[in-house]
C-alpha cells in the first residue's frame, strides 16, 4: 500500500490505474512557490513525510506552451484556477506555434528511506478548441495526434501520460529493490 497525498480526483483515479493499491490522502501540503517543479515537489514531500509515517508520494504536475515561454509551467494550478482553458486558448489567437508538453514530478518516500524523485513528459499540441470532458485541468486543449487527452478513456491517457510515464518509473524502481 502507498498513500498518495493529493485533493484532486482525477490524478488518483489515473495513478490508482498503475499502481492497485494506492490510498488517497488529502492533507494538503505547502506548495512553495518556485521555479521548477522538482522544487515544489521536494518542499511538499519534506513536509508530508513528517507529517504520515508509511510509503508515500505526491505529484507536482505543469503544463509548459512553447510559444508562451513555458507558461504557465510552475503556475498551472493558479492560471487554471484564474483563466482557465478559454483564457490559454485566447493568449494562443494567432499563434501558430502550438507545441506544448506536460510534465509530472513525483516524489516518494519510504517509513524511512530517503526521498527520490522520477518525472515524466507527454509532448503535444494546443488545440483551437476544447474538447472532450473525460479527464480534468487542461486535458480538453491539450492534443495528442487528433485527440484531446479530455477525450482518451483513462486508458488511453495512461498509455502516454506524463503522469504514468512517473508512475511507471517508480513502480519499476520499487520492484528492482
Ligand atoms: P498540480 O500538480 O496539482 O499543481 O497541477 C497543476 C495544474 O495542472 C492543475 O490545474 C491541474 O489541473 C493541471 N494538470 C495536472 N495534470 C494534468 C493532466 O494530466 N491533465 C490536465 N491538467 C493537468
Amino acid at each position: 500500500m502507498i498513500y498518495f497525498v493529493t485533493s484532486n480526483k482525477g490524478k488518483f483515479v489515473e495513478a490508482a490505474a498503475i499502481f492497485g493499491d494506492l490510498v488517497q490522502k488529502d492533507i494538503g501540503y505547502t506548495e512553495i512557490q518556485a521555479d521548477t517543479l522538482e522544487e515544489v515537489a521536494s518542499f511538499g514531500m519534506n513536509e508530508v513525510a513528517a507529517r504520515l509515517k508509511g510509503p508515500v508520494m505526491l505529484e507536482d504536475a505543469g503544463l509548459f506552451v512553447e510559444a508562451l515561454q513555458g507558461f504557465p509551467g510552475v503556475y498551472s494550478a493558479y492560471v487554471q484556477k484564474t483563466i482557465g482553458n478559454a483564457g490559454i486558448l485566447r493568449l494562443m489567437q494567432g499563434v501558430e506555434n502550438r507545441r506544448a508538453y506536460f510534465k509530472s514530478v513525483i516524489a516518494y518516500v519510504d517509513a524511512d528511506g530517503e526521498p527520490v524523485m522520477f518525472s515524466g513528459v507527454v509532448h503535444g499540441q494546443i488545440g483551437f478548441e476544447a474538447r472532450g470532458s473525460k479527464g480534468f485541468g487542461y486535458d480538453p486543449i491539450f492534443y495528442v495526434g487528433d485527440l484531446s487527452l479530455g477525450e482518451m478513456e483513462i486508458t488511453e491517457k495512461n498509455r502516454i501520460s506524463h503522469r504514468a510515464k512517473s508512475m511507471t518509473a517508480l513502480k519499476g524502481w520499487l520492484a528492482s529493490r
